[in-house]
């Protein structure tokens, strides 16, 4: 459990817990902090074969080892972790309390616990004469009261050996071992015991012992369990000679991206080609208008995408929070593609936007970086990113990926329109040149971090860039805020002078992000007016733009490319730099305060 914990900690890391079934009752260990802090205060043995574990990111209560999940009801009997949010908990709290129940923590799960508690000693004689498992009912029963999401493992005293999980909105995995079955919220946690996994669905009960499992729906249907193979290779997940994930994932890119292209272009390289589209060409070219929605770092993918698939495919795109459209009630046109980017693909806002967008009968494609995912599974078709496990929370190679993908898209469906057989050869070979240019600009590393050295000390930044650099100049904001708690914002370029550029002054910085292109001399006007109010400029540019002397205190320069792959270019030196001035600053950069690595509650 603890190394399942270790290998969860990147989805929540502010406190955790153990609880192990033992003869003398439920044992239980929570500690504030990291699982490191649990593992000293558990020593060498859990004193048990049973047992649930969990790492928290806090949504109701604060950080503190009471809140830590697992929690227990008050009787003592049962025991029980959950991700997700219930919604009616404080009505359920308050009934529970009038039963005589009592609480311990400020938690939406504790109510949940205490439910199933009540349920149990009320269903008592009617479940004992039906011939059913107490246990099992009871869990049953009070998840029918439940509004809200939940994934959940629960233990019981009278019920040696045997595991109750169940889901609905946030993610649960059922792995087979040999003479062990266990139960995660992720993959990543139990792959080091076994690659034989069920992804359950929302609405399934799992019941399992060490040699046995049974899925049924919370209404008591059977359920036939279908049991796939996780080809990951654990070394993937492993940090090897890196100090953090980060650094690791910013100098797997070159493979990452390799990965993602690999079998993906027609015999004759001029476009590409995707086996899991579920949408024949002629069905793509009645498309007239295509929905993009994600969150954070991929919503700027989507930003991207919406650039290259306007100009390489003239298909309209409109890129959307998900958060936001699953609220909006939008009007959407009949012929609309609905695409939603998510590396984790479980993400609870992009996965009920997608499922809004599927209730209005839309086809729905997902891209994705995590096979078996919700998302994955939920969407009519979708495209795998390929990019290997992500375990920094600050997404790097997830990003480049997903814009090598959308690259990629705004090329298949541009060669489904107008887009000649030429510039398409010109685009797969700019395309397949990626992973060597990477790697080069990989090796300006040294550079970027004294650069990093220079800057860490400033509190404020802004990244600017315009047309295809304006979601890199985005991410760059996100990627530097996010690990290093500077302030940072995005903005296009010639945006500055309509405000933003009251914050220049020496204290602020600003990273200018420049490609050789029509927009290239305005950009430059736009340094020229930071400079004159005495702003300090990293300018990160590609080869052969004319720079003109003493405008740039800082420059770092790409290799020269086609304009669709310098988005992926031009997010290498911007990850580094922020990795850097974080590692400057002392921060954790895997796993930066108060986030969490894929968000499972609105
Ligand atoms: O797993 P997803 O791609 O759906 O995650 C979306 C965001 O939560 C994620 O990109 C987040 O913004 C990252 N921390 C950014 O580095």
């Amino acid at each position: 459990m603890l190394e399942g914990l270790k290998r969860l900690e990147y989805r929540g890391y502010d406190s955790s817990g153990v609880a192990v079934w033992t003869e003398n009752g439920i044992k239980q260990t929570k500690r504030k902090g990291r699982v490191v802090e649990l593992e000293t205060a558990l020593g060498d043995d859990l004193g048990g074969t049973l047992g649930i574990s969990h790492t928290r990111w806090a949504t109701h209560g604060d950080v503190t080892a009471t809140n830590a999940h697992p929690h227990t009801s008050s009787d003592g009997k049962f025991a029980l972790v959950h991700n997700g949010v219930i919604e009616n908990y404080v009505g359920m709290k308050n009934f529970l309390i009038e039963k005589g129940y009592s609480f311990k923590s400020q938690t939406d799960s504790e109510a949940l616990c205490n439910l199933i508690a009540y349920h149990y000693t009320k269903e008592e004689e009617e479940q004992e004469s039906a011939g059913k498992n107490r246990f099992l009912e009871s869990v049953r029963k009070s998840l029918r009261h439940v509004e809200g999401t939940y994934g959940i493992a629960v233990i019981c005293t009278d019920y040696p050996g045997e595991l109750i999980g169940a889901r609905k909105g946030s993610p649960l995995i059922l792995g087979l071992g040999k003479g062990e079955n266990l139960l995660a919220s992720d993959v990543n946690a139990i792959t080091h015991c076994t690659q034989n996994v069920v992804y359950l669905n929302d609405n399934e009960v799992v019941h399992l012992s060490n040699d046995d499992f049974a899925i049924t729906t919370v209404s008591c249907q059977s359920v036939e369990a279908v049991i796939h193979q996780v080809d990951w290779d654990t070394s993937e997940t492993e940090l090897g000679d890196y100090k953090h994930f980060m650094e690791k994932e910013i100098f797997e890119q070159p493979t990452s991206l390799q990965n993602g292209m690999r079998g993906r272009f027609s015999d004759d390289a001029s476009t590409a080609v995707f086996g899991g589209l579920n949408l024949t060409p002629q069905e793509l070219r009645q498309i007239d208008r295509i929905l993009f929605l994600a969150c954070g770092t991929a919503w700027h993918s989507c930003l991207v995408a919406e650039y290259l698939i306007e100009r390489f495919a003239r298909i309209p795109v409109e890129v959307e929070y998900a958060s936001e459209f699953r609220y909006r009630n939008a009007p959407l046109d009949k012929n609309t593609l609905v695409v939603a980017i998510s590396q984790s693909g479980e993400t609870i806002d992009t996965l009920g936007a997608l499922r809004e967008a599927k209730r209005k009968g839309y086809r729905t494609l997902a891209i994705n970086n995590s096979v078996g995912s919700t998302i994955a599974r939920e969407s009519d078709g979708g495209i795998y990113q390929h990019a290997g496990p992500e375990i920094g929370v600050a997404s790097t190679k997830a990003f480049t990926s997903q814009i090598m993908i959308c690259a990629m898209l705004a090329l298949y469906l541009g060669r489904l329109r107008d887009l000649s057989y030429g510039d398409g050869v010109e685009i797969v070979k700019a395309l397949k040149k990626v992973p060597a240019q990477v790697e080069q600009i990989l090796e300006q590393n040294d550079h970027i971090a004294a650069i990093a050295k220079r800057y860490s000390k400033y509190e404020d930044c802004l990244f600017l860039g315009r047309q295809l650099m304006f979601p890199i100049a985005l991410e760059g904001a996100l990627k530097l805020k996010e690990i290093s708690y500077i302030h940072a914002e995005g903005y296009p370029a010639a945006e500055m002078k309509h405000g933003p550029i009251a914050l220049i002054s020496e204290e602020c910085p600003s990273v200018f992000l420049a490609t050789n292109g029509e927009t290239f001399h305005k950009s430059l006007a736009n340094a020229q007016e930071v400079k004159a109010r005495k702003g300090k400029i990293i300018c990160i540019a590609t080869e052969g733009c004319d720079i003109p002397e003493g405008l740039a205190d800082e420059t770092v320069l790409v290799p020269e490319a086609h304009e669709i792959v310098t988005p992926i270019l031009m997010s290498i030196p911007v990850q580094l730099l922020s990795y850097h001035v974080a590692l400057e600053r002392g921060c954790d950069v895997d796993k930066p305060r108060n986030l969490a690595k894929s968000v499972t509650v609105e």
